[in-house]
């Protein structure tokens, strides 16, 4: 009896696969075994180990004495603590159901997919504290949830991303139903996923974090909110903003990687400036109608925005096309004690900005590029 090869459809097990010495983190051949052995992004690994490790629950925290908090807080501060709620809920609701989503059809490594999914379980842990926030800390949350979804300025600060977002999904189905083709274009409509998913991260959410953080500092109020949203935002400083760096510096190591970062150079340029702009624009918002924060200024919380997107803009060496000012200095030295910064900082200097603006500033030497040690 002759053993005939038994092919099985590609795109569940792909029998013919013959990249695993190289797979490429998108739209490389599609996935077969479930490989470990060809460690081939180690870093990447490593972060999903760490996120794994520290996994944590939404109710590891006693939110009830926030209840009476909100009854009797002067009016301001809730304001400013519902809105600011409302957008990181409404983000990481976002967050918790369209990244796994969009890389799906299109992620071919073992590692960056194994990444990818533990970030999105995590964002599911983030999206249910604010939800379990709001159930706890008031006697209707119903007429809560209605108060959140009626704050327009949040649902407009999450307009730049969700477009990029919405693009990456659509190409990506296409994709997976053969009415695309792999090519830099489908290629690079996932790479600008992956930045904008960055530019959500490192500068909006950290903008966001801040205003809970000042509130918390300032007015003694709301520990135990303090505490959970510490938790995400470590998640998202230490974890999921190295992770999407690392995965943009691997992909920058592959050809269309290089190629996606030239053609798409001045549209994330663009992102970066609109992103920052509508971050301006909430903060200018969050500081309107009277409410203000004991010990920072409207100006203070502008200066961390840029100081934000200050990191991502030397990330991807794009200093020269921002329109707004380059800031190295943290302007709101509370936020250390919130986040590890200095720890996730001294990694960045050796690791993340010279290393992708290396490999940025030698772009017209291509044969170079490729012996840069990344
Ligand atoms: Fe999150
Ligand atoms: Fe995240």
């Amino acid at each position: 009896m002759t053993q005939e090869t038994q092919h099985l459809p590609a795109k569940i097990f792909n029998t013919g696969k013959s990249d695993y010495d190289f797979p490429e983190i998108i739209l490389g051949q599609d996935l077969g075994l479930f490989d470990t052995i060809n460690k081939f992004y180690p870093e990447i690994w490593k972060l999903y180990k760490t996120l794994k490790n520290q996994d944590w629950d939404e109710n590891e925290f006693d939110y009830s004495s926030c209840n009476v908090q909100f009854k009797t807080c002067d009016k301001h501060t809730y304001d400013m603590m519902v809105k600011t709620l409302a957008w990181q809920w409404e983000a990481d609701s976002v967050a918790s159901r369209s990244i796994a989503a969009i890389l799906a059809p299109v992620c071919t490594s073992s590692e960056a997919w194994s990444g990818w999914v533990e970030i999105t379980k995590n964002e599911i842990v983030h999206a249910a504290t604010y939800s379990e926030i709001v159930r706890n800390s008031f006697d209707n949350p119903d007429d809560i949830l209605n108060e959140i979804l009626s704050v327009q300025e949040a649902l407009s600060r999450l307009k730049v991303v969700t477009e990029v977002f919405n693009t990456a999904f659509e190409v990506s189905y296409d994709y997976a139903r053969d009415r695309r083709p792999n090519d830099q274009e489908t290629y690079n409509a996932i790479y600008m996923f992956i930045v904008g998913l960055l530019c959500m991260e490192r500068i909006q959410f950290m903008a966001s974090f801040a205003v809970t953080f000042g509130i918390c500092d300032g007015t003694g109020l709301f520990q135990p909110i303090g505490k959970a949203i510490q938790k995400i935002a470590q998640d998202e400083f230490e974890v999921h903003v190295q992770y999407g760096k690392e995965v943009l510096r691997a992909m920058y190591k592959t050809d269309r990687g290089r190629t996606a970062f030239e053609q798409c150079k001045d549209k994330i340029a663009q992102m970066v400036n609109e992103v920052t702009q509508s971050e301006v624009e909430w903060t200018d918002y969050a500081f309107s109608e009277g409410r203000e924060l004991t010990g920072v200024t409207c100006q203070m919380m502008k200066d961390w925005v840029y100081f934000s997107a200050t990191d991502v803009a030397r990330f991807f060496g794009i200093e020269d096309q921002m329109e707004f000012p380059i800031i190295d200095e943290n302007p709101l030295k509370y936020m250390e004690n919130w986040l590890n910064m200095s720890k996730v900082q001294a990694s960045n200097q050796e690791e993340d900005t010279a290393q992708y603006k290396v490999g940025v500033m030698k772009r017209d030497d291509h044969d170079e590029v490729f012996d840069v040690d990344f």
